[in-house]
């Protein structure tokens, strides 16, 4: 069996003498745990013996008190630890993941995990349903006909072993203490804690069985993270924990003040990331792609440094490898290969409709978060985790920051399902926009790389 099952030990989590409520007093008066006690906590909460609401104060303790970075990476370990831990030790070369702290037109794992396969790096991928504003690359790649992101980690090993790559959902045994958890802060005003998220990524991530992994930690309007102070934070922790826990980990900052490329909503952006890989797409969308698909192929063993593996990942778009790695992606996962280069085979919305520009100059910004809500009100996000997705509605920005614009150009297309959701979103889009008379230089997209 491919697996190695929980290491919830006695062991591990010692003999605890304190109570729950003593060891949350622990953390609510500013100590901190030892690994044993954490292991204990998480333990207890799997097995039902800490109940909820002791996990909610807990988790408000460490969102007042934080945690050592000793503490964080122990928290992720006994969260990995909950379920089951992937064992991909049958393929031999590192098998390096991507993760983002998410965004609004964020379609990069799309083109980049065919990429990075193409080039020789093995890519197990697990990723997340769209919450909120933010989209979901699940979401995006369940767009396309037949594809099915669910699968058993016998079958998740075997497409890793035969295509290079899988792109799949989180399995009900993969982190489960973090799955409760999650749910837990969601409702809880406990989710902006930097050892809570980081714990929460890193766990999941670490149980896939990964060696590497390239976290895009995204800052600004339209990311979790606002300010850059705070992403930073969040990077560093990331960075710092997952090297604790042996693994090589790298965070890219990258600006998400305005949405990713043209495309927002799922059918749409998926054929976004399809025409990356043909040798199109937006330049931003590319730019991130290939930042991050460097920094997968030097980890993974197979580029020396970043210029060698930028000319890998040109490569494989131009010889045609990257596609034809996502058809063969697609039709293992049950997906009709053909809409990957043949668009009008993707889902499309009844309705199009137009949002003009009523001033004429250039566009300066345009506001992600409004972008992502206004595309949750047509239908392509949720805002319960239990809500169906519309795959086809969405918004295409015609005009991007840096743009000039005349009165009654065309600023955005709505692809929408009916006039009720499109009339409501209309203003919404055309308040997004910011138009000015001058342009203003627009700011790097990447604005770190950290690795240590
Ligand atoms: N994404 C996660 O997976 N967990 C968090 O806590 C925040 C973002």
């Amino acid at each position: 069996m491919a697996t190695r099952k929980r290491a919830t030990s006695k062991k591990r989590s010692g003999e605890i003498k304190q109570s729950t409520p003593e060891l949350i007093a622990k953390k609510r008066d500013g100590g901190a745990f030892t690994d044993a006690e954490i292991t204990h906590l998480i333990n207890g909460y799997v097995s039902g013996d800490v109940t909820d609401y002791q996990m909610s104060s807990l988790a408000m303790a460490i969102f007042f008190r934080g945690m050592t970075p000793k503490e964080t990476a122990a928290l992720t370990l006994a969260m990995r630890d909950s379920g089951e831990v992937v064992d991909l030790s049958s393929i031999k070369q590192p098998k390096v993941d991507k993760h983002s702290t998410g965004g609004v037109g964020d379609k990069i794992s799309i083109c980049l995990a065919p990429m990075v396969a193409a080039c020789g790096v093995p890519v197990p991928m697990i990723s997340g349903r769209g919450l909120g504003h933010t989209g979901g690359t699940l979401d995006k790649l369940e767009a396309i006909p037949g594809f099915s992101v669910d699968t058993t980690t016998k079958g998740f090993i075997k497409e890793v072993k035969k295509i290079g790559c899988s792109l799949i959902g989180q399995t009900a045994d993969l982190a489960p203490a973090d799955k409760r958890l999650y749910a837990l802060r969601d409702v809880t005003a406990t989710v902006e804690s930097i050892p809570l998220i980081t714990a929460s990524i890193l766990s999941k991530k670490l149980a896939e069985g990964i060696d590497a992994l390239v976290l895009d930690v995204k800052v600004g309007r339209g990311a979790f993270m606002k300010t850059e102070e705070d992403a930073r934070a969040l990077a560093r922790s990331l960075v710092r924990v997952g090297r604790l826990a042996g693994k090589k980990v790298t965070a890219i900052l990258t600006r998400m003040d305005d949405p990713l490329g043209h495309a927002v909503g799922n059918a749409l952006e998926t054929i976004e990331a399809f025409e990356v890989l043909m040798g199109g797409g937006p330049e931003d969308v590319r730019e991130i792609t290939l930042a991050l698909g460097a920094e997968m192929l030097r980890m993974g063993g197979v580029a020396k440094n970043e210029s060698q593996a930028r000319k890998q990942l040109l490569a494989s778009i131009a010889d045609g490898s990257a596609i034809k790695k996502m058809e063969e992606i697609v039709k293992y996962q049950g997906g009709d290969p053909r809409a990957v280069t043949e668009h009008d085979r993707m889902p499309r919305a009844p309705k199009r409709t137009k949002v003009k520009a009523k001033k004429a100059g250039v566009v300066t910004e345009i506001d992600a978060l409004e972008i992502g809500l206004a595309s949750v009100g047509l239908g392509a996000g949720r805002s319960r985790a239990d809500q169906a997705v519309d795959p086809a509605v969405g918004i295409m920005l015609e005009k991007k920051p840096g743009d000039r614009v005349k009165v009654g150009d065309t600023l955005a297309t709505l692809h929408v399902r009916d006039s009720k959701t499109a009339n409501a979103a209309r203003p919404r889009v055309a308040a997004a926009y910011s138009i000015k008379g001058r342009g203003k230089k627009l700011p790097p997209l990447i604005m770190d790389v950290i690795r240590r």
